[in-house]
């Protein structure tokens, strides 16, 4: 089989999804599928390359991108193909059996590229259009949560298109400090804690730069943060062990969770106790509760959820449908090597 790696895109998590695909790329060398490096530029241009697999090309994305010829997709006897422009009139066509979505954010993780696949009729990995566009709106997504008796934070959702007497009744219903995120970000862009309306008021204007809905919750200031991963469809599924993850910052920067370089062979530099200590109890609770906002939020593939846990209840923060580094650290310590990750999920979009 040969497994298209899509990777990149116009997102903030641009240089999350390259050290993902780099993983992932890495992973699959010499295994029984060939890996087809598919990057999509920031500026949404498609290439297919060898110079794709070398990490040290992305210093200088400019340089990389000038040194390639962008590629055309295109369907041809029912198959999905690359056509890569040779010499002259030539053109060499890559069939490609089946995709690996490794890319975060808009236009990656939120159903954009998936709808888009699935015009193509390649089989690909993770959810389907509607569970990834829903599992990257923070607001779709925990309404459906709620209506499926899966605790959330208590929560409200405000948008650009109403007026500032419905803004204050929603930051009155939830308090201060209160957090505010945009609907359909990740990687902790534009979310922000505030103290009083005033603060509010102005964190929303910053969050409105990056989405028109914005989602509000109480801030709360003892928490603790355990993520978890689930790897199955809406059949069956099956749960890693649990990760804690410590943070310094009030809530989790950016800088956080990328950018202070981490000795781990984590995704990225935070500092996480895998396995996390706790109670069987807690995660039990953890795994079921996961289990159950998988099949309510019809995901598919391998997924990352990720919970609020102050001291009393758990509640389910976000869920993210292509997980940075396929959360394969968490598998690992699962007893599944990122190798069987890959294949697991390569089986699962074919079947
Ligand atoms: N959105 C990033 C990649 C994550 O939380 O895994
Ligand atoms: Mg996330």
């Amino acid at each position: 089989l040969q497994v298209g790696i899509i990777f990149g895109g116009p997102s903030v998590e641009h240089e999350i999804s390259i050290l993902s695909a780099m993983q992932v790329l890495h992973t699959m060398e010499n295994g029984p599928y060939k890996p087809i490096p598919i990057y999509i530029s920031k500026q949404l241009d498609w290439y297919c390359d060898d110079a794709l697999f070398d990490l040290d090309n992305y210093k200088d994305l400019k340089q990389l991108c000038a040194k390639m010829k962008p590629v055309q997709l295109i369907r041809q006897r029912q198959e999905l193909m690359i056509v890569r422009k040779k010499k002259g009139l030539l053109k060499e066509y890559i069939n490609i059996d089946v995709v690996l979505p490794v890319i975060h954010g808009n236009m990656g993780e939120d159903g954009c590229l998936q709808g888009l696949l699935s015009m193509y009729g390649v089989p690909f990995a993770g959810s389907e259009t509607a569970a990834a566009a829903i599992g990257q709106d923070k607001w779709l997504m925990k309404q459906i949560l709620e209506a499926n008796g899966i605790a959330v934070l208590k929560w409200r959702g405000i948008t650009v298109f109403q007026d500032t007497k419905q803004w204050q009744s929603c930051f009155d219903a939830i308090g201060y400090p209160c957090i505010i995120k945009p609907a359909k970000l990740g990687s902790s862009i534009g979310i922000q804690v505030a103290s009083s309306y005033e603060e509010a008021c102005q964190s929303l204007q910053t969050a409105f730069q990056y989405d028109t809905h914005v989602v509000v919750e109480p801030y709360l200031k003892q928490v603790r943060e355990y993520n978890i991963s689930i790897l199955g469809d809406e059949e069956k599924q099956e749960a890693s062990v649990v990760e804690e993850v410590m943070k310094n910052d009030e809530i989790l920067s950016y800088h956080d969770k990328y950018e202070k370089g981490s000795k781990s062979k984590s995704m990225a530099g935070l500092n996480r106790i895998v396995p996390a200590e706790l109670t069987d109890a807690l995660r039990e609770q953890m795994e079921t509760m996961a289990k159950n906002a998988f099949v309510a939020l019809r995901l598919s593939g391998v997924c990352r959820i990720d919970f609020l846990y102050d001291g009393k209840q758990l509640y389910i923060n976000e869920v993210n449908t292509i997980p940075g580094s396929l959360a394969y650290y968490l598998w690992e310590e699962s007893k599944v090597p990122f190798r069987h990750l890959i294949m697991r999920l390569i089986q699962i979009a074919v079947r």
